[in-house]
Order: C-alpha cells, then structure tokens, then sequence
C-alpha cells in the first residue's frame, strides 16, 4: 500500500459562541477520517482555527462590554477544551487574527489586483446614523416584502422562506437600537468571479461529488457574480492595503485560515510548508457543511489559482443535524452546547450515535433521544461491550486468565469477521460511517450468537478446557471490533489495547488472533445511557428566564406546542421573582375564536391542526397539542381562546400562526379554555 500524504480540514467555527452540538458532527466525523487514515499508516494532519473576524463578532464584544480580541481569546480556551473533551485531535488548531493569515490576505489581494480580477463598483448599504455602523443583512429587521410579516431578517424571511435584499424590507429597522437606517453609498472593491467560469466547471466535478456539482452548476446558468470582498470600517477584521477604512470581508480571511494554520504547524513539526499548499503530493480534503459549499466551491478554488496555490483534493460536504425532528432550536433546549453536554454524558456516546449516522451524502439527519439511547445502550454497550466484558471476567475471575486457541468453529467465526477488515476499511474511506458501525454490529451479532449458543458459563465447572477456547474466540473477536471501532472511540480502544497488554493498534493488527496470551484485569469500559441524564442536558440547555403566567398562575398552563415559544418570546429581565409589569402582559394579544376546522396531523400524534375564525383578523391555522384530550369532530364550532400575536411557527406540516390555551395535568386531562355566551370571535381579552 502506498503511504500517503493527506491533510484535513473542517469549516472553521466562528468564534461569537460556543460550539454546539450540531457543528460536533462536522469535527467528530473529520476526526473519525483523519484517526482512521493514521491507524492505515498514512501520514495525515487534521488542522483547523478559529474564525474570528466580522460583524457578529464585534457585535457580540460590544454586548459582552470587551474588545474584541478579548472575546475571541477566550473563546478560543473554549473551543479547543470542548474539542479536546470529545476527544478530537487536532494536529493544530489556530486561529484567523494572525500574522500569517494577515500577511496571506495581502498577498492574495495583491495577485488579484496584478491579475486584473478586481474591478470597483459603488455599493448602496443600510448605515445606522445612531450606531454609526453599516448594517449587514441579520443587524436589519423588517416587514416581509413578499408575505408582510414583521421582525423578518434582512436576508430572508422565517415565515415565507423568500429570499430579498434589505433594501426591499418595509419599514426596515435597526436591530440593535431599533430606529431606522438610511441609505449610504461606498464604493467597494469585488472580485470578479466570472472570470473563472470555464475553470470552476471544469473544476468542480472533479472535486466535488456528482450530486453537489450539478447542483453548483445552476449558478452558471447566469454570468457569476461579481463578489464584494471589502467591508466598511467599523469592522473586526484584516485592512485592505491602499485604503483607510476598509477591511477584507470576513469569508476571505476565513479560508485563508487553512493555510495560515498550515504554515504555522509545518514550522511546529519541521515539514515544508510548500508540499501542502503547493505541490500536488499532499491530499488536501475540506470538511464542511451544506450550507457553505458556495464559498468553498466557488470562491475559494478561485482565490487560490489567482494567488498560485493548489486547490483542494475534494470537498467533502455534509447534511444538517436536526434534533427530534425539527431545526435546533434554543428555546427548546435543543441548540444543546458542546459543554453542557459533557457536564451530562459521555463524549463516546455521541461519537458512535454520529457515526453510526453518518453517510458520504449530504442528507440531514435526526438526532431522537430514544434513537441515542437505544443505539448506545443496545448496540455498544449491549451487543458489542457486553463479548469484552463477559469473556474477559469469566477468564480472569473464573480461570487464570489465559486465552488458549480457539474452536473450530471460532476459527471460522473469527476468519469469516476478519475478512470484513477490507470491505470495512473502504466504508472508512468513503466516509461511510453508518454502514461501517452496521457492519460492525453484524459481526458482534453473530459473535453473541456464538457465546449464547456455547453457555459457557453452563461448561466452565465440568470442561473448563473448551470452555477456554470459547472464551479465547470471544475475546480475540472483541479484540477485532475494537479495533475496527478505533477512529471512533479511541479511549475505548485504548482500554481494550491495556486489556490485552498491547501497543496501540493500527488497522492492520484487526485480522491477527491472539493465542496463549495472558489478559489484564478487566477495566470497566462504558456505562449505559441514562436517559434523565439526556433530560437534564435538555434542560440546561434551556434559556434561563422567567415566564408568564397568563392564566390563574395556580393552575398549570399546559397549551398548544408553541407554549415554548411563548416563554421565550415574553421572557423577562428579573428571573427570580416571576413578576411582570402590566404593559409586558397587554403584549400578548389574547382573543376569542371560532374553531371551524379540526383535524389529526398525521405524522404527529400529539397534534391536531385547527382552524379558528378570528373575527377582523380573519382566520388562522394552530397546531394544537390536544389531541389525548379531545376528538377533532367534538371541537369544531367551539369558541376558546388563543394568543394571537404568537411569532408564526414554521412545522413540519405547515404553519402555526397562535396558540391555544389549555389547562390541566396534560394527557387526557386537558381543558381548552371557553368563555361563556355572547363573546364573538376576535373579541379582545382585557
Ligand atoms: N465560520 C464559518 C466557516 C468558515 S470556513 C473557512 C462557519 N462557521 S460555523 O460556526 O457557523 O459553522 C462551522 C461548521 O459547522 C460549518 O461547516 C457548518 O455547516 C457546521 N454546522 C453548524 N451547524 C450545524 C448543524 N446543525 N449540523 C451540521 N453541521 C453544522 O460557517
Ligand atoms: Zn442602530
């Protein structure tokens, strides 16, 4: 087998937050990559950094009341203590605001300029006159231009998905201090793209899978745009050599930052800098997310033939992780911090759950608490632990400890596992997690078939000779999964090489059998999942404020699935009382309506979709969380009660637009609110 020479990235995170669990499937699955390459013998470096300049990063200074530079250092000590906590390895990990990033955005800016691929053009830009800032798109808020909803994002709006310019939000405000922006011009120097054309098609089938560059290709179908790589000064950032006060924007220093990561550690570990970013011996492989193929596909492949430098091997590009279902959501608990879940559970868990998820497609996909914990406590600690454990204390507690050979039938069972050793590999190397863990949890399967089949506990007192050598199979078999399982859980491994009184495996020891070896006392290698444990990480996870009792405050508000949001919407300043002011309760617009349509949500079965007749605001559609307590045809005709000025809520099957409100202890014991004769639909409560 050739050696080869490989370097990997993953996108590096921004450093206005702590990293979640969400951008974990991103570094864990380039970490399983990487630790798998070195187990084959390859010399492969995983680097990354922080990404540490733009707007939300000076924002986030501002709110914090320190500068900058400060609040990227300390994320910094964060990020990496998270990295290192789930036990990613990196060869190094830096950060954007260097030196060498400083002095590559330099030289990259001058090569585009001595190529002739930057032109000027003037930019029309919302300035706050108050912030005395220019406001990207996420700092201005609106009314929806296309669907009139309000509090919308500059780019995009939550409630009809359309995508616009600021410029076209209705009564466009500041986000930080809410009055409106003007209209400012800048003239800013942008990167002319389009001049890349005939080599960015050539290019992205090749490093691109099929899928992601067809999909890239529509973009062609119009000349490319000119991209504006200038930002106006106040910004945390890089200047542009020959102006004042403008900075380079953010997404070029941020790709720079894979080679100036680069420079760094080749001069840390003695290597030549250039066989990374200038030779074609090194593979070169970037790690990212869907949602940032754009930059790394188009942009970036582009800057670096500009400047003279390789472009990347192959972009490895990944879905979304959602979590029960829906987007990850903060107010649910479900943006869960890399943190908050150390301080609950064991960082092995989640590297095999991603795994055993994980595919080379760009799929999204689901993380359920009952899917976690089934696949941790039945798959490795059930199916695959439970072979380690067994063999190994009924061989050391019950005999000496000694493997002997192994049966027959061992010896088929184990060359017919270790024939797998390739087939396995290769799902490695295409990044096929999922069908890797599966074929690996196959293998235990058959293996605990064996060991039930054999009872050794049931021969151990009458032939403890045979009884050795099913005990030798299982083990040597535990050995092998092992192995296989130790890009994804190293420390595990790392036990089970103590156990055996080995050096650390490489991929190659798997097919060996072990015979007359004495074992070590068995150390305990994981525990089950506890599932209050996942419920008390959920809710840490949760913001921490106080919420509104809307009813009598005696009774338990238990409402429709946007009682959440409400909680998060109308969260207030002091936590500890409970208590709010009067003009914060007449926020929240409560009035009577008519249901006139029920129904059961098919996908759901806690839900029934209503419609409700709101007088002068015409009707709405709810999602309500009653259906163990009522039938849809009983409720159609009733008047209750809604909140009607509920932020709409984009499910799953459609759109939540208030909320009804009930009482009770939940289940069957749910009581919608009525009020008595005589109140008509839209009727305002006071
Ligand atoms: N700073 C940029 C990347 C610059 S690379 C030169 C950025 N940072 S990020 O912190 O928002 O995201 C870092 C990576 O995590 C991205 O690849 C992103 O796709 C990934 N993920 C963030 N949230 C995620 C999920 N919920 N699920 C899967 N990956 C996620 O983008
Ligand atoms: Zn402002």
């Amino acid at each position: 087998m050739k050696n080869r020479r490989i370097l990997v990235t993953a996108a590096l995170p921004y450093a206005n937050g702590p990293i979640h669990v969400g951008h974990l499937v991103e570094y864990l699955q380039a970490d399983f990559w990487s630790r798998f390459q070195k187990m084959r013998g390859h010399e492969c470096h995983y680097i990354c950094a922080d990404d540490t300049h733009g707007t939300a990063i000076m924002v986030e200074a501002k709110k914090r009341g320190i500068t900058p530079e400060q609040l990227i250092d300390g994320v910094w000590k964060d990020h990496t203590k998270d990295f290192a906590d789930f036990q990613i390895e990196f060869s190094h990990y830096s950060s954007t605001n260097s030196k060498e990033n400083r002095e590559l955005c330099e030289e990259f800016w001058h090569a585009m300029k001595a190529k002739n691929h930057i032109t000027t053009k003037p930019v029309e830009q919302l300035y706050c006159n108050h912030d005395q800032m220019f406001l990207p798109d996420r700092f201005v808020k609106g009314i929806c231009p296309k669907c009139s909803a309000k509090d919308q994002y500059g780019d995009n709006c939550d409630v009809c998905s359309a995508t616009y310019s600021p410029n076209d939000l209705k009564e466009a405000y500041c986000s930080f201090c809410g009055q409106p922006p003007v209209k400012k011009n800048s003239d800013h120097p942008m990167f002319q793209l389009d001049h890349f054309r005939e080599f960015l098609l050539q290019w992205l089938p090749e490093h691109t899978t099929k899928e992601m560059a067809n999909k890239m290709k529509e973009w062609f179908n119009e000349p490319l745009r000119d991209w504006d790589i200038s930002r106006d000064a106040p910004y945390f950032g890089f200047k542009i050599p020959g102006f004042s006060d403008k900075y380079f924007y953010v997404w070029v220093d941020a790709p720079m930052g894979y080679i100036s990561a680069s420079l760094q550690f080749s001069k840390k570990l003695g290597l030549k800098f250039e066989d990374f970013w200038k030779s074609e011996n090194t593979e070169v492989y970037h790690f990212i997310g869907k949602d940032i193929v754009y930059f790394h596909t188009l942009f970036w492949p582009a800057l670096l033939k500009t400047a003279g430098y390789r472009t990347p091997t192959q972009v490895f590009v990944h879905g979304r992780l959602t979590i029960n279902g829906e987007k990850m959501s903060k107010s649910k608990g479900t943006n869960i911090p890399a943190r908050n879940y150390l301080n609950h559970l064991d960082p092995q868990f989640l590297r095999y759950y991603y795994a055993s998820k994980l595919s080379h497609t760009v799929d999204d996909f689901d993380w359920s608490e009952s899917d976690f914990t089934n696949r941790v406590n039945s798959d490795l600690i059930g199916k695959i632990t439970n072979l380690g454990s067994r063999g190994a204390q009924m061989l050391k507690k019950k005999s000496d400890g000694l493997m002997t050979e192994m049966d027959s039938d061992g010896q088929k069972l184990f060359a017919a596992s270790a024939a797998k050793s390739e087939e396995i590999a290769a799902l490695f190397e295409s990044r096929d997690f999922a069908r890797a863990i599966s074929e690996i949890r196959g293998i235990a399967e058959e293996t605990n078939r064996y060991f039930d089949e054999k009872a050794p506990w049931k021969t151990l007192e009458h032939n403890l000779v045979e009884t050795k050598k099913v005990l030798t199979t299982t083990l040597n078999i535990f050995r092998m999964l092992s192995i296989y399982l130790k890009p994804i859980l190293p420390i595990y491994t790392a036990k089970v090489e103590k156990l055996f009184s080995e050096k650390s495996y490489q991929w190659s020891d798997a097919t060996q059998a072990l015979s007359n070896h004495l074992i070590h006392d068995y150390e305990h290698l994981a525990q089950r999942v506890d599932t209050e444990k996942v419920k008390a990480m959920v809710e840490e996870s949760k913001p921490k404020t106080a919420t509104v009792p809307i009813q009598n405050p005696n009774q338990k508000l238990s409402a429709a699935p946007s009682a959440k949001a409400i909680k998060n919407e109308i969260s207030v300043s002091s936590p500890d009382s409970g208590e709010i002011e009067i003009d914060l309760f007449s926020k929240v617009d409560l009035r009577i309506a008519k249901i006139i349509e029920a129904e059961e949500v098919i996908e759901a079965d806690k839900l029934l979709r209503l419609k409700v007749d709101v007088g002068p605001l015409g009707t709405k559609q709810i999602f309500a969380g009653i259906r163990s307590a009522y039938k849809a045809a009983d409720l159609i005709g009733r008047h209750t009660l809604i909140v009607a000025n509920l932020k709409p809520r984009k499910m799953k099957f459609g759109l939540s637009e208030g909320m009804v409100l009930a009482a009770g202890a939940g289940g069957n014991e749910l009581f919608i609110l009525s009020p008595d004769a005589g109140a008509k639909p839209g009727d305002k409560v006071k």
